[in-house]
């Protein structure tokens, strides 16, 4: 559930540890990122949820659904593949995105980052230059994306990467 956090039962100096060597990861893959070709950089993806709620205007009604996934390719140019989906189950969310790291985010601690409400142009934008910027685990993404991130179980998790 989105808000709540695992209570971690582990001594606050290992913590800080782990953290460390988060941060280090985190730095080295972003080291990494800048010498690497922009090809590398492609290597994000944008799994566009276009089932039965998302993009259908009966269900969220007042958004260009037709032009959302031209407009996000768009905005996001060479650093990411943005594709359409099947239902992802979370319907209630719609319209849901999932942004994925490229290899060297997902080296970099990065994971798949789950958008809801995503209806509007601003929402679009803010995704786009967060891909532009390397995307999860190279790149911290605007703030405002906060208010659209949710959790879901890990059977919906695993569903996507199957
Ligand atoms: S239609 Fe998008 S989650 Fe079901």
């Amino acid at each position: 559930m989105a808000g709540v956090s695992p209570c971690w039962p582990t001594a606050p100096r290992t913590i800080g540890r782990m953290i460390s060597n988060a941060d280090r990861r985190a730095s080295e893959a972003r080291r990494a990122a800048s010498r690497a070709p922009r090809a590398a950089a492609a290597a994000c993806k944008v799994t566009v949820c276009r089932g039965c709620c998302c993009g259908d205007a009966r269900k969220v009604p007042g958004v260009d659904h037709a032009g959302q996934i031209a407009r996000l390719r768009e905005a996001v140019g060479t650093s990411a593949a943005v594709r359409a989906s099947d239902c992802l189950d979370v319907c209630d969310q719609a319209n849901v995105m999932v942004v994925q790291p490229s290899p060297q985010g997902r080296a970099a601690g990065g994971r798949p980052v789950w958008l809801g409400l995503v209806n509007d142009d601003d929402a679009l934008a803010d995704i786009a230059s967060w891909l532009r910027a390397g995307g999860p685990g190279i790149a911290e993404p605007p703030g405002v994306l906060d208010l659209y991130a949710f959790t879901v179980s890990r059977r919906v998790r695993e569903a996507l990467e199957d």
